[in-house]
């Protein structure tokens, strides 16, 4: 088996990137790296973060790290508890972690067993009570949650009556009184636990820790990502294998409706049925490198640099994997594809190849409405799922609806481990390793490679060029300096437009979505033929509009649309590989093969959204209000 791939290979050394050997090497390298790598999600109030630590020697150090390497999950508060003199401790508090470290001391809490949490709130505001770990009535038990109680408040109505005091207004505290009293029943943490858990309506991925129990942490997952790291005496349990990435790369991930009890020696996981379940650590090659920012003011940025080995590591896909892919996509007795935001975008790249050049209907619906389309689903049809994270509640829903109707699911995922993978019949993994930023940028690029490499192979037709559009994507960054200046120069405008026609237009929207989400500037992205049914009217003076118009066929009619704009006072900012004097300013891009030409098209736009922020001083990497995985409908 080999990549698809041959014509070259990347491999990593001395810091540098350099091209070099044969393609298999690559995939024992980089690209194993990435294939393998769990960049996982939340999957919690939010996109809550969890670690939890036992281990032979003090664990506040490392719990405290561990929550830095989640702070890109996104959070409003954050808190630890530890275990030490037989008393369950707990600092936590509102605020970002350098604060509550600063008020609290988390780095000086004293044990050898601890956990930790980063906080997005639902139930409850965002305070310091509110803030997790949260302790029973005693404070005998101690939890941290991801994930959503539906049935918190009619549980939390019968442990009032039966005296139990609630401290906080979240769903997660009823889970350490309800653990309490099954522990005051059991005397076993485990059975504790498992009986707590089955009360639970809802998701949750959970850690527990008992007052009298020093050496062990108890976790269960419903419908919310956890996993485990095997270290030489220290376990973790984590929502997100970055939160451990600096201690072990030996990780065992939980199933839905496991339970496992953790100690510094081992693990345990039962099954819903109450039956031991044997699962060895999955080894997860990993390098620090790929989680820092290394020399990079942001990850945003250093993921946006990435792309030109993106390409490629996406490009290597087991050739016996994309055939049985494509040959479902073709006996599809109806296709549908689905996903959300920058995915749902690649998504349509998807179609659009399929629809045109191989001659198959189907149709791309975002994930959170695919229940209204579910009267086309039944056996015998396919549905194509793009997820970077593989946790995207709106996602995983359409797939439950779907498999629910016999269809057969298609993913193209990152995270190798994630519940969508699980979930799917046929995998096709992005391979572009962890990506922190919460804008989607390096994942696009790997998913409209990944979608050309599915469209070629349902057309029959070898995918080549993969070196060229490396150097290409190289050679587009080198805009940078001028997209920063009209980023700087936009930046205090209201709106912001962005068109295009045909297998561009995914490219319209994710520039629009990308400079919504770092910039906060109101932008719409279109097909340009939609301009004169109404958007020409908001055009004035000095409005900016994107025109992303390559040579081709769709060239003219879109010069056409700039000429209208610029009549109406528009600043039409031209991304194309052909200057004109119809834009006020043109970002020009190389010519690659036209299939993927969107990938060289998006790189400039990722750098305007991002320099947008930069020049009003917004975090690119932490947009407010957005979680990098959005696990809650
Ligand atoms: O992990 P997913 O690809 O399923 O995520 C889907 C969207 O939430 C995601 O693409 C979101 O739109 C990004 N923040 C956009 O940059």
């Amino acid at each position: 088996m080999g990549p698809i791939i041959n014509d070259y290979a990347w491999s990593r050394g001395g810091g540098g990137h350099s091209w070099s050997g044969p393609a298999q090497n690559a995939l024992n390298g980089i690209a194993r790296l990435f294939a393998e790598f769990i960049t996982a999600a939340a999957g919690s109030a939010r996109v809550c973060g969890i670690i939890g630590c036992v281990s032979d020697e003090p664990v506040a150090e490392i719990l405290l790290d561990g929550l830095k390497r989640v702070e890109y999950r996104g959070y409003d508060s954050a808190g630890m508890a530890t275990i030490s003199g037989s008393r369950i401790r707990v600092k936590k508090g509102a605020g970002r972690i350098t604060e509550i470290e600063q008020k609290h001391g988390l780095s000086s809490m004293k044990g050898n067993v601890g956990m930790a949490h980063t906080r997005w709130a639902t139930h409850g505001g965002v305070t310091d009570r509110n803030a997790h770990p949260h302790t029973s009535c005693r404070e005998t038990v101690a939890v941290i949650h991801n994930g959503i109680i539906e049935n918190y408040l009619e549980l939390k109505r019968g442990l009032s009556k039966k005296g139990h005091r609630f401290k906080s207004e979240t769903d997660t505290e009823i889970i350490a009184h309800l653990v309490e009293r099954e522990y005051l029943r059991s005397n076993d943490p485990l059975k504790a636990v498992t009986s707590a858990v089955k009360k639970l309506k809802g998701q949750y991925a959970v850690a527990v820790m008992f007052q009298d129990r020093p050496d062990t942490i108890i976790g269960a997952r419903k419908d919310a990502p956890l996993l485990l790291g095997v270290a030489d005496g220290k376990m973790f349990i984590a929502s997100d294998i970055l939160a451990f990435i600096e201690h072990t790369d030996r990780t065992v991930f939980l199933d839905n409706h496991e339970v496992v009890e953790l100690t510094k020696d081992g693990y345990r996981i039962f099954g819903p049925k109450g039956s031991q379940v044997r699962r060895a650590p999955t080894q997860v090659a990993w390098e620090l490198s790929d989680v820092s920012k290394t020399d990079f003011a942001h990850y945003t940025l250093k993921e946006i640099y990435e792309q030109p080995a993106t390409v490629v590591s996406a490009s290597m896909q087991d050739p016996r994997k994309l055939s049985e892919f494509a040959s479902s996509v073709r006996k599809a007795d109806s296709l549908f594809i689905t996903a959300s935001g920058t995915s749902y975008h690649a998504g349509l790249l998807l179609k659009f190849r399929l629809n045109k050049e191989a001659g198959l209907r189907c149709d791309v619906i975002v994930s959170g409405e695919l229940r209204e389309h579910t009267g086309f689903l039944r056996k015998g049809s396919v549905v194509i799922v793009l997820s970077q994270s593989g946790e995207t509640a709106d996602v995983l829903g359409a797939v439950k609806e779907a498999k629910a109707r016999g269809a057969k699911i298609l993913s193209i995922v990152n995270a190798a481990g994630s519940t969508l993978a699980r979930e799917s019949d046929i995998v096709l993994l992005l391979n572009c390793g962890p990506e922190v930023g919460v804008a989607a940028t390096k994942s696009f690029t790997a998913q409209a490679v990944v979608v050309n490499l599915v469209a070629d192979a349902v057309l029959g037709k070898k995918t080549n060029g993969m070196k060229e559009l490396s150097e290409a994507v190289r050679d587009v960054l080198q805009v940078e300096p001028d997209v920063k200046r009209l980023a700087v120069k936009y930046s205090q405008r209201p709106d912001f437009y962005f068109v295009a026609r045909g297998y561009q237009s995914p490219v319209a929207l994710e520039g629009a979505l990308k400079l919504k989400e770092l910039s906060y500037i109101h932008a719409e992205g279109m097909a340009a033929s939609e301009l004169k049914h109404g958007t020409l009217a908001l055009i004035e003076k000095g409005t900016p509009v994107v025109v992303v118009n390559p040579s081709g066929e769709a060239h003219a009619e879109s010069l056409s649309s700039a000429e209208e704009l610029k009549a109406r006072g528009a600043d039409v900012i031209g991304v194309s590989d052909q200057e004109d004097a119809v834009y006020a300013h043109t970002i020009k891009v190389p010519r690659v093969q036209p299939k993927f030409m969107p990938i060289i098209e998006v790189i400039p736009l990722q750098l305007l959204a991002y320099h947008a922020a930069v020049a009003k001083k917004n975090d690119p990497d932490y947009p407010r209000n957005l979680a990098k995985s959005v696990t809650v409908k």
